[in-house]
This record gives C-alpha cells, sequence and structure tokens, in this order.
C-alpha cells in the first residue's frame, strides 16, 4: 500500500518516482507481443541500471524511518514487477506451443513422420581386428599387456640381442626422440615393433607366462600396398618350462583356423630375427590371386603375416629367466595385414587416408 506523502521532501519524492515506474510498467506489459520485448521490458524495468534498482540502492542514505517505508515500498513494487515477468513469459510460451501444435494439425508439418536416424560412431577397423584377436589368444589363456610406444632402445633393440652395431637394426628404420643421454647420444625412440614388451613382461613376472600385446608401431620406411609409417601390431609371449616348437606352431595353426577357416593354407619359413632361434615368418595364400601370383603379394602367391620364433636363451638370461630351466616362443603380427586377409582389402593405406566410403564398410 502507498504511504501518504506527508514526508521529507526526498522521501516522497523517491516514493512519486515509484508510483510513475509502477504505472508505466503496467501500462507497457499491456502493449507487449512478444518473449523478445517481454524481455526488453524486463531489463527496462527490472535491470541493474533501471531506474528501481537506482532508487532501491539508493535507500540506504535515508533515515531510518523514511527508509523502512520507501524500501519496503520500493520492494512491493519490485516483486509484483518480477512476479508479472514470470506470468507473462510462462502464458507466452504456452500460446507458442500451442500454436506449433495447431500449425501441426493444419499439416504444415507431420510430427508422426519418423525422425531422421542419428549416425553412431564405430570402430575403426584396425581397432576392431586388434580385439577380435586378442579375444581369440583370450580363449587359449594368454593375458592381454599394453606397453609405451614412446620406447628406450634399451627395450626396442638392446636386450633383444641387437646391440648398436648389430646389421638388425636395418631391418626397422625408426623415428628417434629428439632427446640424448649423458653421451649425447639419442636413446629414446617411437617402438618399431611390440616386442620390447617381451622384456618389459618378463621383467616383471616369473613364469608361466602367456601374454599378447596390442599396441602401434613405427617405422621410417617409403609406404606401399603393404607397408605404413604406423601400423599395428600384436605379440605374443609363452614361457615355460618344456615349450617347444610344436607349441608355437599349434597354437598359430589353431589361429589362423579360427581368424580364416579351415580352407586357408598357412606356410611356416625360416626367418631371422636376432631375439628368437630358431625363427620363422608364417604366411598366408594370397587371397586376391589364390596363390597365383599378383601385385599385392608381390607375384610370390603368399602373404607373410607375423614373424615368429623360440625366445633367444639370451633374452632369457636378460631378464634374469634359466634358459636351461624355461624355453618359450614369442610372435609378432601386423594387424592390418589380418584385416587385409579377412577382409580382401588391396592397400594398406586405405587404413589411414581418412576415405569415409572405406572405414564405414566395417
Ligand atoms: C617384427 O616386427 C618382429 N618383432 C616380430 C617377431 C616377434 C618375430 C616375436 C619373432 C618373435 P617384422 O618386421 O617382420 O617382425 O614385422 C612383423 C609383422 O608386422 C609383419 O609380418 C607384418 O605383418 C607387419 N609389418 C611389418 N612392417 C609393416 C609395415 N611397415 N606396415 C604394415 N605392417 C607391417
Amino acid at each position: 500500500m502507498t504511504p501518504s506523502y506527508t514526508w521529507p521532501i526526498i522521501a516522497n519524492d523517491m516514493l512519486k518516482k515509484l508510483e510513475t515506474i509502477k504505472a508505466k510498467a503496467l501500462d507497457e506489459l499491456k502493449h507487449i507481443a512478444s518473449v523478445a520485448e517481454l524481455e526488453a521490458w524486463r531489463v527496462s524495468h527490472l535491470g541493474k541500471k533501471s531506474e528501481l534498482t537506482g532508487i532501491l540502492r539508493s535507500v540506504s542514505t535515508l533515515s531510518p524511518d523514511q527508509r523502512k517505508a520507501v524500501g519496503a515500498f520500493a520492494n512491493d513494487v519490485k516483486g509484483m514487477l518480477e512476479m508479472l515477468y514470470k506470468e507473462n513469459l510462462t502464458a507466452m510460451k504456452e500460446q507458442l506451443y500451442e500454436g506449433m501444435e495447431t500449425a501441426a494439425k493444419g499439416e504444415k508439418f507431420d510430427i508422426t513422420l519418423p525422425g531422421r536416424p542419428v549416425s553412431s560412431g564405430r570402430l575403426h577397423p584396425a581397432t576392431q581386428m586388434l580385439r577380435e584377436v586378442c579375444d581369440v589368444f583370450a580363449s587359449l589363456g594368454f593375458q592381454v599387456a599394453e606397453g609405451p610406444e614412446v620406447e628406450w632402445e634399451h627395450y626396442n633393440f638392446d636386450t633383444l640381442n641387437i646391440p648398436a652395431d648389430h646389421p638388425a637394426r636395418d631391418m626397422w628404420d625408426t623415428f628417434w626422440i629428439d632427446h640424448r643421454n649423458e653421451k649425447g647420444e639419442r636413446h629414446m625412440l617411437l617402438r618399431t615393433h611390440t616386442s620390447p614388451m617381451q622384456i618389459r613382461v618378463m621383467e616383471k613376472t616369473k613364469p608361466p607366462v602367456r601374454v599378447v600385446v596390442p599396441g602401434k608401431c613405427y617405422r621410417y620406411e617409403a609406404t606401399d600396398a603393404r607397408h605404413e609409417a604406423m601400423f599395428y601390431q600384436i605379440e605374443g609371449l609363452a614361457v615355460d618350462e618344456h615349450i617347444t616348437f610344436a607349441d608355437l606352431k599349434g597354437t598359430l595353426y589353431e589361429f589362423a583356423r579360427r581368424m580364416f577357416g579351415e580352407e586357408r593354407r598357412v606356410r611356416f619359413r625360416c626367418d631371422y630375427f636376432p631375439f628368437v632361434e630358431p625363427g620363422v615368418e608364417m604366411a598366408i595364400d594370397c587371397f586376391v590371386c589364390g596363390g597365383k601370383g599378383c601385385r599385392l603379394c608381390s607375384d610370390t602367391g603368399w602373404i607373410e603375416i607375423l614373424g615368429a620364433g623360440m625366445v633367444h636363451p639370451q633374452v632369457l638370461r636378460n631378464v634374469g629367466y634359466d634358459p636351461e630351466k624355461y624355453t618359450g616362443y614369442a610372435f609378432g603380427m601386423g594387424v592390418e595385414r589380418i584385416s587385409m586377409l579377412r577382409y580382401g582389402i588391396d592397400d594398406i593405406r586405405l587404413f589411414y587416408s581418412n576415405d569415409l566410403r572405406f572405414l564405414k564398410q566395417f
């Protein structure tokens, strides 16, 4: 309720001003037709720079009894305007929805039409294959471990029987990290294979060991239909008493049978890796030419998918295992090569060229 105007001049002025503000705001509200106009009205009468807020701020300069009366009236006006703002906003929103429904009934658009399907992402084909291969080995009793992509020369080469002057280092052209040891030598690199994890796992575990290690590898080499500078490998390692080459062959045959079916032919040939003895490469007959020879298999009829062998006694010694007591086998396979075989992909570069037409097929 408005107090009577028998007050000292400043307080009376303020009360009159409040009456004017209230009347003006109520009058303007009658002509408001949109949410945007209502918002402008709110800012003008209730905003930080509004007259009402100014009066509320200066109430503190009045004497206590004036302050009480002017403050109470100013707060009444403010409360009333805020309430009107909320009521009008709710009413306007309701009207808006009703309008949309009416428009829908008038068949401006058909709200019963099914929405456009939201396209969900999927795993990269290499990741899918990585998981599938790990599942096969998990079902054969292998654990899964992961390790660093930025690796010490010590693990990538030295402890795998590949010292600095060993010619085998030429097999793995390397991206070195520009970080030097106290002798000024570079000793950190992007791992060229997943084999360093053989050492890391054995250093931390006592036999028996059965582990597969999926992960990215990097090689400083020219790309072609079968080679990328970055690709995935899966390493396998089994160490225990009495493990023989027959266990290695049996495990890899079973893997090939589950991945590619009974009809695929598998070939083992001698190969050289300094950290195994004897060493082999395993190849599968080329899916494109059926073994006759083509561009993909470089006219050999076979595609190499992995290197393997019996863990070298010196590697076992390097991690503190007794090679008289324990033997083991290891293998390392290219994951994209497995996908290529499975799906008939004839160029590895498709995996990382980000062409959705390729990626969406998986
Ligand atoms: C190695 O990397 C050994 N660490 C494998 C190994 C592990 C041998 C354990 C013995 C015991 P290799 O360089 O051959 O070997 O590579 C293994 C597999 O990785 C190849 O068979 C191939 O499938 C894949 N691979 C190698 N280089 C590339 C490349 N540039 N692009 C795509 N895949 C590749």
